[in-house]
């Protein structure tokens, strides 16, 4: 299966699906990479893996946000890709996009869903005193950080956290789920059992 993923940053979560990717065995590929920043590092990242990287800047677009959308649709599909993953992609989406790849459009969030949907989701946490915080892997839907969720991880939150400490522990368990979940989702009969994960708890 060919997947696109959508970035805007460090594409620490896109290096960890390109890894998984780079398995003999692993039932997905990745085709192509797109980030609406120029100065996204994660191109480079994915350069470096040999994985095409493409920077489709929303401002060469203006306000035309369907424009910008329509370009990332049209470079996806040129790439083949069946499956389209955001991974720290931090452009609302429009409904086109969402319906041209509903079912098969991923997100990875730093929380455990429906809790905390949004920005500053660590400290959110640590300011409502969660003792159990984590990060969700869903299908996208028109409503942001919201969809069927297909994996959960879930991380303690200790004593004396900071936001960056807690964000760690949650962004370690992020790179273990994202690859899990798509493997489920793309080579179910063909993938080792311990991948087809919908629960993945450390704390336990
Ligand atoms: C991650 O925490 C992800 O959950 C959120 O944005 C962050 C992206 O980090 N959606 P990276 O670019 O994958 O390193």
């Amino acid at each position: 299966t060919r997947v696109g993923i959508l970035i805007s940053g460090r594409g620490s979560n896109m290096q960890a699906l390109i890894r998984a990717a780079e398995a003999a065995d692993y039932p997905a590929g990745i085709a192509l990479v797109i980030s609406n920043r120029a100065d996204a590092v994660g191109l480079d990242i994915a350069r470096q893996h040999g994985v095409p990287a493409l920077a489709i800047p929303g401002r060469d677009f203006g306000a035309d946000r369907a424009a910008h959308e329509a370009a990332i649709d049209a470079a996806l599909r040129d790439a083949g890709c069946e499956i389209v993953c955001l991974a720290g992609y931090m452009r609302l989406l429009t409904p086109f996009l969402v319906h041209n790849w509903a079912g098969k459009m991923l997100n990875i969030h730093p929380s455990l869903l429906p809790a905390y949907p949004g920005l500053d989701t660590h400290a959110r946490a640590l300011a409502a005193g969660a003792k159990i915080h984590g990060c969700t892997v869903h299908l996208v839907t028109e409503t942001v950080d919201d969809g069927p969720i297909l994996a959960q991880a879930a991380v303690p939150v200790l004593p004396g956290d900071t936001e960056q400490s807690l964000a760690a522990r949650v962004l370690a368990q992020e790179h273990r789920i994202y690859p899990a979940a798509l493997a489920s989702l793309t080579g179910a009969a063909a993938v080792p059992a311990d991948r087809g994960i919908s629960l993945i708890n450390p704390c336990v």
